[in-house]
């Protein structure tokens, strides 16, 4: 007994000491292998601890042992630049390896496929080239899981794709493949995430039926891969799926209803496609269903009832298509709904009386319809509205008490609707305030002493409001309050407000003068004063101005002489007229483009080769000087200068036609630009113009150049601008398409979508500001053939 028991005891030691030291052997060379990994790769930063005084290898960074040999490598975001290190596969268990959103370079590493336990591949995110190769099922069979996203391969996607048969993952999308997709992708039946999103496919192509196959898919990303035809029906037969995404395609048809049958769909996006029809003819089983975004398509019929069974309904997107109806009342019933967008429909009747009670509401989108009645009563009752975003209806009705408490508002655009009654005063106070766009309604009510901090963009032109003009504040690019009733003066100072782009302040009944210090205001475009009670003269300083591209002081008791240094700017809209004005035109005003610009000044002349042009009196010569000549001098002046004044004369006029042929030429020339912004930014047009210089470009195609630009010199804010050169002439029908197609692209926020800021134009370019990204699928907007989704 005893014997047996020491005997087993001794044969146990004796195995034990033998495993650990084959096991103390095996991670003594593959701490060896590591360093050499290690210097293969550069010795980068990221692996300092990779090295003998800290300890076991399987401690070091991004390493995890099984047993005590390294089974996995996670190496991601660790700005590894040089080639993956053949020396990989050395790590004979190795069966996770992820070195996503590095900079390594080359092709694709074949190398891997002696990893023979490899399991998990994620090489996404990195500067890979060329084609996946063909034989790349030579990757151990082991393997589930395989992510190339975001690298430049490009070409076709190897049949022999379909031959790893274990794979539960393929992540394809962001890449340039631009030949085919093979149908043998249908083969890897275990497949639950498959991603091709974001690819320059060239060949249209339809969704093979044989996709249906894959019964256990969750996941099936197809935005932007050049998809056609109709859905097929065999993809109902994907009871797994979670999550649908054929966005931004040609797919055509109708919505097929077999899709809210799909029991465990959480997200439907089908964006920008050609779809038509119903968007609902039968039942909805999916009741999970969380986001829904059919935007973008030629759907007709109303928004079903049956979408306030959906209780996890948060974000509902059905905007740009031809909705008609009233909005079901019992969406205002649903607790989790926090976003919607409705823009762009037929919709009429009123918006849900409850919506915003039983939810936390972030943003509510449903402008360019036909809504009427109020707004609901308890839209911010959840403390979470960002933005409210309803204009071009036809909304009556004063701003409901909760909405003017609603302290979580950033953006209120109610423009073009008959609110009337008080803009409440308590809306001044909400600090997060970024956008008021009320324009043409009814409102009344005065603006605060000072504008809100974070106000970049007042626009109340066509109302009743009262008051003085209040202070500015330091972010304010926008107010537009032309045609209310504002008196008092303008601010003595404009120090302090260096990014205001637009003052439009005409037919009010402000008083006093100008002040010198507008010559701050170094982002201004436009300065609209009309019709006011204005006295004193025009600041020299407004020429000043380096952007100032509309100018209208009209209808006001401006006096004094026009500052010579306006003729610096070269203004598209200029209008002086209507006031006391007195003297001598500029120079470089003498031009027709300007002979609506002067009218109404009885003081005002210009000398006899521009009067007609003007409409303008002749200046009286100044006799003083004409008197000390003798009435003799004259004489032979005008008898023997008579034939040569003639001569003068006609050469004169050919010179001065000519002149004013060039002018007005150089005038159509000027860029002027006009911005159209989709988010709030910190910058301005001039800013962007400026850092268009050969130095920043970083691409160019067809259609224009990619500048990258970083503003105010600041690391963190940089913008990448894409200019299209539109020629001349662009063709109105062009020109109609790009602003309608630039419009919906910035008010689009969809998580794939990179963001343009904005949209700045001017005759003979177009620019197209975008959120810098690096590595991102900002690549293919910028330089890919565009099919242009957006507006400006
Ligand atoms: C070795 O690794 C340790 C722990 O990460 C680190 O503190 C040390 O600086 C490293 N030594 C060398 C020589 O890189
Ligand atoms: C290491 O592996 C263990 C067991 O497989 C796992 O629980 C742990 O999360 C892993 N750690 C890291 C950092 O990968
Ligand atoms: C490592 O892999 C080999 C076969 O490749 C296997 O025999 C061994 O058990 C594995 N070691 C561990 C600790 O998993
Ligand atoms: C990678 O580089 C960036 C920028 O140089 C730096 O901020 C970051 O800390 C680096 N990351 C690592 C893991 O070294
Ligand atoms: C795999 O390893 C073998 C032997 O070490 C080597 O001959 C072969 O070239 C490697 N294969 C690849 C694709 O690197
Ligand atoms: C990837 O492609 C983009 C655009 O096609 C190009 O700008 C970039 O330089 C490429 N990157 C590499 C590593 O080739
Ligand atoms: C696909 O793109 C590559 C470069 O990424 C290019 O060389 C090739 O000609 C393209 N193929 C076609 C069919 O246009
Ligand atoms: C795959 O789907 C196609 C078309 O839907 C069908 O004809 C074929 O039989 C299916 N193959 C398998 C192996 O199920
Ligand atoms: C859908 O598109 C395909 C391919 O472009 C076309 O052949 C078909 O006629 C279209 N169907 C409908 C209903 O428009
Ligand atoms: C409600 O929406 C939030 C995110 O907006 C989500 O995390 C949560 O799971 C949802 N709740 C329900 C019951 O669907
Ligand atoms: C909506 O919420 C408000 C308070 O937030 C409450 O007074 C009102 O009764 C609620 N309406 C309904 C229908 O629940
Ligand atoms: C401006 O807005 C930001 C968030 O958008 C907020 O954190 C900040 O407090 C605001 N500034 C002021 C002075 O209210």
């Amino acid at each position: 007994m005893r014997t047996q028991h020491y005997l087993s005891l001794l044969s146990f030691i004796i195995s034990t000491t033998s495993m650990l030291f084959s096991a103390y052997c095996q991670q003594d060379s593959e701490t060896q292998i590591l360093l050499q990994i290690k210097s293969e790769w550069g010795n980068p930063p990221a692996l300092d601890s990779w090295n003998l005084s800290s300890g076991n290898h399987c401690s070091w960074l991004g390493l995890n042992c099984t047993g005590g040999v390294v089974t996995s490598v996670r190496l991601s975001n660790q700005n590894l630049t040089q080639p993956i290190p053949d020396s990989m596969c050395l790590l004979k268990n190795l069966s996770y390896l992820d070195l996503a959103n590095n900079e390594l370079p080359g092709s694709f590493p074949k190398f891997l496929y002696n990893c023979s336990s490899l399991q998990h591949l994620n090489i996404a995110q990195n500067l890979f080239v060329g084609t996946l190769p063909t034989d790349i099922d030579k990757l151990p069979s082991s393997l589930t899981y395989l992510d190339v996203s975001g690298n430049n391969f490009t070409e076709e996607i190897p049949v022999s794709i379909g031959r790893l048969a274990n794979l539960k993952e393929l992540h394809l999308d962001g890449n340039l493949f631009n030949g085919t997709y093979p149908v043998e992708i249908a083969n890897l039946v275990n497949l639950e995430y498959f991603s091709l999103a974001w690819n320059p496919f060239l060949k249209p192509a339809r969704i093979p039926d044989e996709f249906g196959n894959l019964t256990k898919l969750k996941s099936l990303w197809l935005t932007q891969t050049n998809t056609i035809g109709e859905i097929p029906f065999a993809l109902s037969k994907l009871t797994e799926l979670e999550h649908l995404d054929l966005g931004w395609n040609q797919i055509n048809g109708t919505l097929p209803s077999w899709i809210w049958s799909l029991e465990k769909l959480n997200i439907l996006y089908l964006f920008s496609n050609d779809l038509t029809g119903e968007i609902i003819t039968g039942t909805i089983r999916c009741i999970n269903l969380f986001e829904i975004d059919v935007s973008l398509n030629k759907l007709t019929g109303s928004i079903p009832e049956s979408f306030s069974n959906l209780k996890h309904l948060s974000v509902l997107f059905l905007y740009y298509n031809l909705f008609t109806g009233e909005i079901p009342a019992s969406l205002g019933l649903l607790p989790n709904l926090t976003d919607i967008r409705l823009f762009n429909n037929n919709l009429i009747g009123q918006l849900p009386e409850t919506l915003g009670n039983f939810s936390k509401l972030w943003n509510l989108e449903v402008n360019d319809n036909r809504l009427s009645g109020q707004l609901p009563a308890h839209l911010c009752s959840g403390n979470n509205l960002v933005s409210i975003v309803v204009f071009n209806n036809n909304f009556a009705g004063e701003i409901p008490p909760s909405l003017a408490n609603c302290n979580t508002l950033n953006d209120i655009q109610l423009y073009n609707n008959r609110f009337y009654g008080e803009f409440p005063s308590s809306i001044w106070s909400i600090t997060n305030l970024n956008t008021i766009m009320i324009h043409d309604n009814e409102f009344t009510g005065m603006l605060p002493k000072r504008l809100p901090w974070n106000l970049t963009r007042l626009e109340i032109h066509n109302n009743h409001f009262t008051g003085e003009i209040p202070t500015f504040s330091e972010r304010l690019q926008v107010f537009k309050g032309s045609n209310n009733n504002f008196y008092g003066e303008l601010p003595e100072n404009f120090i302090g407000f260096r990014v205001l782009q637009e003052l439009s302040l005409g037919s009010n009944k402000i008083i006093g003068s100008i002040s010198q210090s507008i010559q701050v205001l170094k982002s201004l475009t436009t300065l609209n004063l009309s019709s006011n009670k204005l006295t004193g003269s025009i600041p020299d300083s407004i020429g000043l101005l380096p952007v100032l591209t509309t100018l209208d002081l009209s209808n006001n008791e401006l006096s004094g002489s026009i500052p010579q240094d306006l003729s610096n700017l070269k203004p598209n809209f200029l209008n002086l007229s209507a006031n006391n004005l007195s003297g001598v035109i500029p120079q470089s005003f003498k031009n027709q483009a300007y002979n609506q610009s002067f009218l109404s000044n009885p003081d005002l002349c210009t000398d006899s080769n521009s009067n007609t042009i003007l409409n303008l009196p002749v200046c009286n010569p100044t006799l003083s000087s004409s008197n000390k000549l003798s009435r003799e001098l004259i004489a032979i002046f005008s008898t023997l200068g008579f034939v040569i004044l003639i001569g003068i004369g006609i050469v004169g006029f050919l010179l001065i036609r000519a002149q004013i042929k060039g002018k007005t030429a150089s005038y159509d020339h000027e860029t002027s630009w006009k911005l159209t912004s989709f988010h709030k930014f910190d910058f301005t047009e001039y800013q962007i113009i400026e850092g268009l210089k050969e130095e920043n470009v970083i691409g160019s195609g067809g259609t224009g150049k990619v500048y990258k630009i970083s503003l105010n010199n600041d690391e963190d804010q940089i913008v990448a601008v894409k200019r299209i050169f539109v020629g001349h002439k662009m063709d109105s029908n062009l020109e109609k398409n790009f602003n309608a197609e630039v419009n919906i692209l910035g008010q689009i926020r969809h998580a794939n979508i990179v963001k343009l800021l904005c949209c700045i134009s001017s005759m003979d370019s177009k620019l197209l500001v975008y959120e810098f990204m690096e590595n991102s699928s900002l690549d293919r907007w910028l330089y890919g053939k565009e099919r242009m989704h957006g507006s400006c």
